[in-house]
């Protein structure tokens, strides 16, 4: 009888489609593939979901800013997702968006049968609250002004009759739960967080909207939709084809039943409430005549965030950096190994292209790449192109060699360490270099008598390269296909399994391909200009100016035009009439204080002759807040107000970005000038 495939499932959340992805939202995505691919090479049917979030009002209000509909909105974006996906080699199976209507149905369906089997579960009363809309959050259940948790805004009054979810029936459960299947939520940290929060108490939760209308209908009560919570976390299922009922087609239910429940569900820290607590309860409540093992997923697993200039990396903030910029300058495998092997993997991380760059021709370029270039053009050179004799394994590489090295690397991926798995990985390298330097294979070819000798070296560091291609493929899945190639192996990479993985699998009188660079130097300043000058293309489409971030996406208040200038990215002119288009002035700072929990954030009354701005700057880094009144500054007077931490700025000031860190220092004035005069 066969011996079928083991299967593992693996999900990404759902990205809003509000906007488009960048850096923060691709790191989920690419995490997963390493581990998709990782698991396919240990042998397991891996089926892969990503997909987008399409309702609520975030999505209403921001197809409403660009006068279009929601529907041509989220058209138009889960395509970007999807081209970001393939540019970035994102191996998913399945890609589910919540218009679909198959995920309607499956929605409608999960209800329908909790209202059947649980019939206490689901119950309608008046709900009155505030809600943050752009994190779909109840942040509290009374009418009284309240800010988001998350993102610091102020939350919107909610009051209406809603379908709620008996939430706070099941604290016991999810407790008993988090008892029994103690790896549910990782890290472990993460898992006392969440106990903590049911511990104190869980309250009823609204699971239907009467204010929205873009959304999935309720079932026989269309004046509702769904709570877009309740409507997303189902995509994990309808994704994979749950349907429930007389319309499901046998290829779904298959697939559904093969599948589910998920093996792992890959998360940010910030959405851990949603799957830790809201998901498994509504799945309890759907499947109450099942045992856990059933339907419940096997892990959530939190990631922490990427950072930008020290904060949560996201599109509201206006801090972002885009992916595909840094791929069409370095390559898929930059970014992938960049973030897998910087980010301990579960906590936050910082973001800098200075150190991506760095990182790429540090351990790509000057690491493998180096390596493998030298190794397959000495083979072509002294061996004919011919993979030569295998020998004994040299003492100081017996450690790669070993197969206690393979295990060391894959225990690192089964713990999600990636960056572990990548420090030894590379470890190898800089080992066979080494030996190399050592050996001087160059200096053998020189003597026909050491002809043996130059053959083992040779054999020693093709050999090391295949082993350490196999085992970073996951991580950079197009340089090491192509080394794969070079060394004359056919088929796919991705085919070898790392259950047969041996030293000695080189296969002696192989012909090599043709050598070529996998990893060419980059040239910081000219990566730096060229992925500045598309970020730019990016935030202002049609506009082929370089220079720092549009107005738009700037941090709130200083350094853009100043950062502009002293960015080596900056090469196009602009003409007088868009420079027009900038309004400044001449400003008095008349009060600054800090903002609680924003670390380079502070808040200034500004004076501009005919009335004050409030103004959020970067600055606090830099200035201490009673050092700024009465100062003059320059101040960016036309650009639309923005919020952050709640908090609303109304202007920008301009300031000179200095240093590799960007120091922001203020623009002033030599001689006196009043204010609210025009700068021009
Ligand atoms: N739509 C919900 C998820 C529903 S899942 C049933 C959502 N979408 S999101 O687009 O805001 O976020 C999707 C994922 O991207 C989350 O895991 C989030 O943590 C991740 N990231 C968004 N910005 C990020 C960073 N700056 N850093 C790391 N991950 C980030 O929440």
């Amino acid at each position: 009888m066969d011996n079928p495939k083991k299967k593992y499932y693996l999900t990404t959340p759902i990205y809003y489609a509000n906007s488009r992805p960048h850096v923060g939202s691709a790191y989920t995505t690419i995490v997963c593939d390493v581990i998709a691919r990782y698991k396919r090479m240990c042998g397991f049917d891996v089926a892969y979901l990503t997909g987008t979030d399409e309702h609520g009002v975030n999505i209403e209000r921001a197809a409403e800013k660009l006068g279009i509909s929601p529907a041509d909105l989220v058209d138009r974006n889960q395509q970007i997702f999807r081209d970001l996906w393939k540019l970035l080699g994102i191996s998913y199976t399945d890609f589910v968006r919540t218009t679909e209507p198959r995920h309607a149905v499956a929605v409608q369906n999960l209800v329908r049968r909790t209202q059947r089997v649980s019939p206490d579960a689901i119950f309608k009363r008046k709900y009155e609250g505030r809600y943050c809309i752009y994190d779909n959050l109840y942040v509290s259940d009374t009418p009284e002004p309240a800010d988001c948790q998350i993102c610091g805004r102020p939350a919107e009054l909610i009051s209406e009759e809603n379908y709620f979810f008996r939430l706070s029936a099941y604290q016991e459960k999810l407790l008993r739960l988090y008892q029994d299947q103690p790896d549910f939520v990782q890290p472990d940290f993460r898992l006392n967080e969440v106990k903590s929060f049911v511990e104190s108490g869980l309250k009823d939760l609204s699971i239907s909207r009467k204010t929205i209308k873009w959304g999935i209908p309720w079932p026989g009560d269309p004046e509702h939709v769904f709570y877009v919570w309740y409507d997303a976390l189902t995509s994990y299922m309808s994704g994979i084809g749950f349907v429930d009922g007389e319309t499901a087609s046998k290829k779904d239910s298959e697939r559904f039943k093969k599948f589910w429940p998920a093996d792992v569900h890959m998360i940010g820290k910030e959405i851990i409430r949603f799957h830790a607590v809201y998901w498994p309860a509504f799945l309890m409540a759907a499947f109450p005549d099942k045992p856990l093992s059933d339907y419940m997923p096997g892990r959530i697993q939190a990631h922490g965030w990427l950072l930008f200039e020290q904060e949560k990396m996201s599109k509201s903030k206006g801090n972002v950096a885009y992916a595909e910029p840094i791929v069409k300058s370095l390559g898929n495998d930059a970014l992938r190994y960049y973030l897998l092997r910087e980010v301990v993997f579960g906590q936050d991380g910082n973001f800098s292209k200075d150190a991506l760059i760095t990182r790429y021709n540090a351990d790509l370029a000057n690491g493998l790449g180096n390596l493998s270039s030298r190794t397959l053009t000495m083979i072509e050179n002294y061996c004919g192109g011919f993979v030569p004799a295998q020998t004994a394994v040299p003492s100081n590489l017996h450690e790669i060699a070993a197969a206690t090295f393979h295990t060391k690397i894959r225990n690192s991926y089964d713990k999600f360490e990636f960056s572990d798995a990548l420090t030894l990985l590379w470890g190898s390298v800089a080992i066979t270099d080494k030996y190399l330097a050592e050996q001087k294979p160059w200096a053998l070819a020189k003597d026909p008598a050491q002809k043996p000798r130059l053959e083992q070296v040779l054999y020693v560091a093709a050999e090391s390269l295949r082993i350490v291609s196999v085992l970073a493929h996951p991580v950079i899945p197009d340089a090491t296909q192509k080394i794969w190639e070079q060394l004359g192996q056919a088929g796919k990479i991705e085919n070898t399994s790392m259950n047969d993985l041996q030293w000695g699998g080189l296969k002696p009188g192989t012909r090599i391909g043709k050598p070529d660079a996998v990893f060419p130097r980059a040239d910081k300043k000219e990566i730096v200009e060229r992925i500045e000058t598309m970020e730019n293309e990016i935030r202002n489409p049609g506009s082929a100016q370089p220079a720092a971030r549009s107005a738009e996406t700037a941090a709130p208040a200083t350094a853009t035009v100043a950062g502009a200038a002293a960015s080596p990215g900056v090469a196009a002119k602009i003409g007088i009439e868009d420079f027009a288009k900038v309004e400044l002035r001449a400003g008095v700072v008349k009060s600054a204080e800090r903002i609680p929990g924003a670390d380079k954030l502070l808040k200034l009354l500004v004076d501009i002759g005919d009335e004050v701005r409030q103004v959020l700057a970067g600055i606090a880094l830099s200035y201490a807040p009673e050092d700024l009144v009465g100062r003059k500054v320059v101040i960016v007077t036309n650009l639309a107000p923005r919020k952050m931490r709640g908090l609303e700025s109304n202007g920008m000031l301009l300031a000179a970005s200095v240093g590799p860190d960007g120091k922001p220092v203020l623009c002033t004035f030599a001689e006196d000038v009043p204010a609210g005069a025009k700068v021009k």
